[in-house]
Parts: C-alpha cells; sequence; structure tokens
C-alpha cells in the first residue's frame, strides 16, 4: 500500500468518525473479571497465557496485569484474515512453542468462524498441555462456527467488522483502547 492509501479517509476513517461499540471503562471491568477468574481458577499454578498474535497482544497484557497469580506469558502467531475483512478460511500458524505439561489459557481476540482457534487448539493439544482452555475477548454472533469451547468470555458481539484493542484493518487500528466498527 503507498502512502496515500495509507492517509486516505475512504480507506481508513478517522477513528472519531467511527462507531463505538464496547467502551474502555466496559473493556477493563469485563478484563479485571476474566482475570479474576483466572486467578481463581488457577490458584496454585502457574498458568500459561498463551495469546493469539496480533489480535490478542493488548488483551493478553491486561490479563497478566490484572492476575494476582503467576503466570508465563507466550504469544503464537495465526493469521486468516490477510488484509481483508472476510476470513480466509486458510489459517497460517507460527508456533515454536511446547506446552506440554502446563496450564494453558489460550488468548484470541474474536471467535468468528472458529478457524483460527481450532487450528491453534489442534496444536497445542498435540503437545499434551496438563490443561487447556480459551480466552476470547469477542464472539461473534451470527457466524458459521466450528465449535470451540470457550471458557472465559468477553462479549457477545453482532456480526459486524470491529477494530481496536488489538484488532486490525489492514494493520491499522490496532491501538486504540475501545471496540468500534468500520462497517
Ligand atoms: P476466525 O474466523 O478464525 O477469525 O474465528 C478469527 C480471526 O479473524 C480475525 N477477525 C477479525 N479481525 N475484526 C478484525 O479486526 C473483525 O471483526 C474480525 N473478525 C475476525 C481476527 O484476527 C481473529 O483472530
Ligand atoms: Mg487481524
Amino acid at each position: 500500500m503507498n502512502d496515500r492509501a495509507a492517509l486516505n479517509p475512504d480507506t481508513f476513517p478517522e477513528p472519531s468518525t467511527l462507531e463505538v461499540l464496547i467502551l474502555p471503562h466496559d473493556l477493563r471491568k469485563r478484563v479485571t473479571q476474566i482475570a479474576e477468574a483466572i486467578s481463581h481458577d488457577y490458584a496454585n499454578e502457574v498458568v500459561w497465557l498463551v495469546g493469539v498474535l496480533k489480535g490478542a497482544f493488548m488483551l493478553t497484557s491486561d490479563l497478566a496485569r490484572n492476575l494476582t497469580i503467576p503466570c508465563q506469558i507466550h504469544f503464537v502467531q495465526a493469521s486468516s484474515y490477510g488484509s481483508g475483512k472476510e476470513s480466509s478460511g486458510q489459517v497460517q500458524l507460527d508456533n515454536t512453542l511446547d506446552v506440554s505439561g502446563q496450564h494453558v489459557v489460550l488468548i484470541e481476540d474474536i471467535y468468528d468462524t472458529g478457524n483460527t482457534l481450532k487450528r491453534v487448539l489442534r496444536d497445542l493439544r498435540q503437545q499434551n498441555p496438563a490443561s487447556l482452555e480459551v480466552c476470547t475477548l469477542l464472539d461473534k454472533q451470527g457466524s458459521e462456527k466450528h465449535p470451540v469451547e470457550v471458557k472465559y468470555l468477553g462479549f457477545e458481539i453482532p456480526k459486524r467488522f470491529v477494530v481496536g484493542y488489538g484488532l486490525d484493518y489492514a494493520e491499522r487500528y490496532r491501538e486504540l483502547p475501545y471496540i468500534a466498527c468500520l462497517d
């Protein structure tokens, strides 16, 4: 993408013009509650937070700083969207972790079709973790989904394309401290 396209307000509207779906205050409150639940469920353990890059980087870090138990922080890289708004269905995974014998909470930004979660879970399960649960900030309603058991859920959202708090459109908007709609 050239510089002109990167600055084009038709391609990338100003954040202030976007419809806000979840406010910073509500994100903070919910993330704190999830961190409390994880701290309770893994009391006396060292939990491994495994974030799916890049979308889950902010949630992973906010969860980590609100835990009251020890943790390790790891990431795997998965991508299915490219730079468009529709899932390509093809998940590329870069996972060099070894989670065998560890208590793992896999952290994803959004459960849309579940393609990404299914792919990453399959990979991690093969390594025989002591336990493996899923945390996702958003669950997009109305998508045709691979069934995935989500233990820690932030918010259900309508079938909109959303950005912010880690979620991007063509690598933009990840830094926003709220979730906004781009469609
Ligand atoms: P699947 O379909 O694999 O999708 O469950 C999960 C991945 O797709 C991306 N995704 C989105 N990214 N706004 C985004 O910025 C959205 O509304 C959206 N829906 C899905 C996301 O990267 C996620 O990991
Ligand atoms: Mg993305």
